[in-house]
C-alpha cells in the first residue's frame, strides 16, 4: 500500500514514521501515511510564521478564488471523498455523502464571506470634543492558528477551521485525529492545487502525544480545538494567554410537547440519536416527553428505532454502522449496563457486536448513570417522562452541558419562551438537537465550549478589531 505524504508549508513531504488507519467495520487497513519528524513540525510551524504577515495582506480576490476553488474541487471529487471518509471512519456513505456535501458548502460560504469582510466607518463627532474625528473600524487576522480537529466529521470540521482561517488571511496548522487523518490529507492535496503561499497550510498527522509541543508554540497564537472536554480544557489551561476555542461535547436533549406533530418527532429522534452511530456532539441523547403524550410517542418511537438499517456502513441502504473503534463500543456497553444495573429498562438494543452497538433507547435511567450525564458518543437515548414544559425546560438545563436542544411544539410562544431560558448555545424548533447549517454560529456554553464557528463566527474569532482614528476632518 502507497504512503500517503502529509503537507509540509504546502508541500507533500514524508518523514521518519508510518500510521496505519484502519476500518471499524471489518478491521482492513485502509490507508497508509507518513508521520512528520519533529524537525518537519519546526519547519511547517516557522513557514506559517513567516507568510503571517504576506497572508494578512493577500487581496480579497485570491483568498476568495482559493475557497472557491477547493469548493469546486470537493463537489468533482465528491464521491471519492466520501467513501474516504466510510473507508477511515466507518460512517455510513448515506452520510459520508452528506459530509461532503456540506464541505462544498462550508467552503463556498467562506469564498462569499471573505468579499464581505470590508471595515466600517464610525462617525466620532457625537460628542463636541470629537467634531472632525472618524474611525476606520477593521478586522485584523490574531495569527497563524492551530487547528485541532476530530475524528467524527474528519473533512467537514477540518473545512470548519481552515476555510474560516483562509478568508481572514491567517496561515493554518491541522492536526488531524490519529484515527481519520486521511480526509484532511485529501483536503491539502486540493489546498495545494491554489495560488496560496508557501507556509499558508501544512497538514500534519502527528500522533496526539506531539500535539502538546504545538499547543506551547507561541508562534501559533490560535488555538482552535474539537474533541472531548478534558483535552480541551487541558489546553486552555496549558496556554491562558492564547486565544483558545473549544468546540467541545453535550448530552443534547430533545423535547416532545404534547402538541407536536408525534410521527415526525419520533421518525426525526429514532434518526438523529443513531445517525453517524450517534458520534455527533449533538446527536440526540436525552429526550424529555409530556408525560401525557410519552406513550403515543414511545409506540412511534421503539419501532422507528427497530427499523433503522445497521451494518456495512459501503452498503448504500445502511443507516447506522459502527463506532470509530471497538474499545469506543465496548465503553457504551458498559455505560449501558451500568445504567440498568441502576435500574434502567431497555426498550430495545443494548447489544454490541464488534465495534457496532445496537440502536438502544432506555428508560427509567437514573439520573446520576453515565448515559444520562456524560456524553455518551453512541448510539444510545434515554427517554424521561415530564408533567409539562417547565419541567422539560428545567430537565434540559440540568446538565453540565449546553450545546444545542430541539423543541418539537407547534407553539411559537412557546418556542421564543424555549429560545429565552434554555441555556445552550442554539434552540431547534420543530426538530432535533442535530439540527446544523454550516453558515450558522455553532457552539456551546457551560462545559460544552467557548467560541463558535460557523464559517463568519469562525471568522470573527480568528480575528480583532482594531481602530484607525482619523482626526481633522470636515465631515
Ligand atoms: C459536532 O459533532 O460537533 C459537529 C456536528 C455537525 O457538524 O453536524
Amino acid at each position: 500500500m502507497d504512503v500517503r505524504p502529509f503537507w509540509l508549508a504546502g508541500r507533500p513531504a514524508t518523514g521518519d514514521g508510518e500510521l496505519t488507519v484502519t476500518n471499524s467495520h471489518d478491521g482492513r487497513v485502509v490507508g497508509v501515511c507518513s508521520v512528520p519528524t519533529r524537525d518537519q513540525v519546526e519547519q511547517a510551524v516557522a513557514a506559517a510564521d513567516t507568510v503571517r504577515k504576506q497572508a494578512a495582506a493577500l487581496p480579497v480576490h485570491v483568498r476568495a478564488e482559493a475557497l472557491a476553488h477547493v469548493s469546486r474541487r470537493l463537489a468533482e471529487r465528491a464521491e471519492e471523498i466520501a467513501r474516504l471518509i466510510t473507508e477511515e471512519n466507518g460512517k455510513p456513505i448515506l452520510w459520508a455523502r452528506g459530509e461532503v456535501a456540506r464541505a462544498v458548502s462550508t467552503f463556498r460560504f467562506a469564498a462569499e464571506e471573505t468579499r464581505r469582510l470590508g471595515g466600517e466607518a464610525m462617525r466620532l463627532d457625537t460628542e463636541p470634543a470629537a467634531a472632525g474625528r472618524l474611525a476606520y473600524v477593521s478586522r485584523v487576522p490574531r495569527g497563524p492558528i492551530l487547528a485541532i480537529t476530530p475524528f467524527n466529521f474528519p473533512l467537514n470540521l477540518v473545512a470548519h477551521k481552515v476555510a474560516p482561517a483562509v478568508a481572514v488571511g491567517a496561515p493554518v496548522v491541522v492536526k488531524p485525529a490519529p484515527a481519520t487523518p486521511l480526509s484532511a490529507l485529501l483536503l491539502g492535496e486540493i489546498l495545494a492545487e491554489t495560488d496560496l503561499p508557501e507556509g499558508m497550510f501544512s497538514v500534519l498527522p502527528v500522533p496526539n502525544e506531539r500535539a502538546a509541543a504545538l499547543v506551547e508554540d507561541l508562534r501559533l497564537p490560535v488555538v482552535s480545538f474539537t474533541g472531548s472536554g478534558p483535552v480541551g480544557y487541558s489546553i486552555m489551561d496549558s496556554v491562558p494567554r492564547k486565544h483558545v476555542t473549544l468546540e467541545l461535547g453535550g448530552n443534547a436533549a430533545a423535547v416532545v410537547l404534547a402538541d407536536a406533530d408525534l410521527d415526525w418527532a419520533a421518525s426525526r429522534v429514532a434518526l438523529y440519536s443513531n445517525y453517524q452511530a450517534g458520534q455527533s456532539c449533538i446527536a440526540v441523547q436525552r429526550v424529555i416527553v409530556e408525560e401525557s403524550v410519552r406513550d403515543g410517542f414511545l409506540d412511534r418511537l421503539v419501532p422507528a428505532v427497530e427499523a433503522l438499517v445497521t451494518g456495512d456502513p459501503a452498503d448504500e441502504k445502511t443507516q447506522v454502522g459502527p463506532l470509530v473503534s471497538e474499545a469506543a463500543a465496548e465503553r457504551v456497553e458498559q455505560w449501558i449496563a451500568e445504567a440498568v444495573a441502576g435500574g434502567a429498562r431497555v426498550l430495545t438494543g443494548g447489544t454490541r457486536d464488534g465495534a457496532t452497538v445496537a440502536p438502544t433507547v432506555l428508560t427509567d435511567v437514573p439520573a446520576d448513570a453515565k448515559v444520562a450525564c456524560e456524553e455518551v458518543f453512541g448510539p444510545v437515548m434515554i427517554v424521561q417522562g415530564v408533567p409539562d414544559a417547565d419541567a422539560a425546560f428545567a430537565a434540559v438545563n440540568d446538565s453540565r452541558y449546553g450545546l444545542q436542544a430541539g423543541v418539537f411544539t407547534r407553539s411559537l410562544d412557546v418556542a421564543f419562551r424555549a429560545n429565552r431560558e434554555l441555556e445552550v448555545g442554539g434552540v431547534v424548533i420543530g426538530d432535533v438537537p442535530s439540527y446544523r447549517a454550516d453558515q450558522m454560529p455553532y457552539g456551546g456554553v457551560k462545559e460544552s465550549g467557548v467560541g463558535r464557528e460557523g464559517v463568519r463566527a469562525a471568522m470573527a474569532d480568528y480575528t480583532y478589531e482594531k481602530v484607525m482614528v482619523l482626526t481633522g476632518l470636515t465631515l
